[in-house]
């Protein structure tokens, strides 16, 4: 099964988890408003990658009311949900496939939470690099994301992705938190930091241009 192949049988997913959605990630809360949190006080233009329902958006717009934020998600049921909550005025969807959309350019911030561990490592080299080039000098990557713990976790994911896709509605095949920053590296992000937050498998991590 190809990328193409793959990130629509995601978009099956997320529409068919749409009802239960928001109420199964209500304990991954503190995942989502870390970003938020980190954001530089100056922050205005801000990419969201995979917003969903928008979660991660009602402490964003807490802490910036002025913000103007850009959505790229590929789940239109999830965009559905997203715009009909009080802050959609201040929010431009797009429905489409992170590695198909046009990023656009300048943002202070590109941030995710929970959208970007189904990519295997040259996928996610494109991917960052668009990110790369869509930000302002000097603007943020904060990306909050399952991680694998050990390249044995990270090794056999990715063994399921290839031999067993067709058994399973979604694969996760997160990285090593070594391997993101890798990635990053090679891309040429600066300060790159990686931090825990409250669960084991994920972890916040935060880079410059
Ligand atoms: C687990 S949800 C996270 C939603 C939100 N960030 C949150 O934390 O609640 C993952 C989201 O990423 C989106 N997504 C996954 N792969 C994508 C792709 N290739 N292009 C665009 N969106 C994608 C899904 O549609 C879904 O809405």
């Amino acid at each position: 099964m190809n990328l193409y192949e793959r990130n629509q049988k995601q978009r099956v997913f997320f529409n068919e988890k749409i009802d239960s959605y928001d109420d199964t990630h209500h304990t991954y809360m503190d995942t989502k408003k870390v970003l938020a949190d980190n954001l530089d006080k100056d922050t205005i233009k801000i990419l969201d990658l995979g917003a969903g329902t928008g979660l991660e958006l009602i402490h964003l717009f807490e802490l910036f009311p002025d913000a103007r934020v850009t959505v790229i998600d590929i789940t239109e049921k999830m965009l559905e949900r997203l715009k009909q909550r009080d802050f959609s005025n201040k929010v431009e969807t797009i429905c489409g496939d992170f590695f198909e959309v046009d990023f656009g350019n300048e943002y202070d911030a590109v941030i995710s939470t929970s959208a970007l561990h189904h990519f295997k490592k040259d996928e996610k080299i494109k991917l960052y690099q668009k990110v790369y080039n869509c930000l302002k000098e000097n603007g943020q990557f904060i990306n909050c994301d399952k991680i694998a713990l050990t390249d044995d976790v990270e090794e056999n994911q990715l063994h399921e992705l290839e031999h067993n896709i067709d058994n399973y509605k979604h694969i996760d095949t997160p990285l090593t938190v070594e391997h993101e920053i890798e990635i990053l590296e090679k891309i040429g992000f600066k300060n790159i930091a990686s931090s825990n937050v409250d669960k084991d498998d994920y972890k916040l991590i935060m880079s410059r241009k």
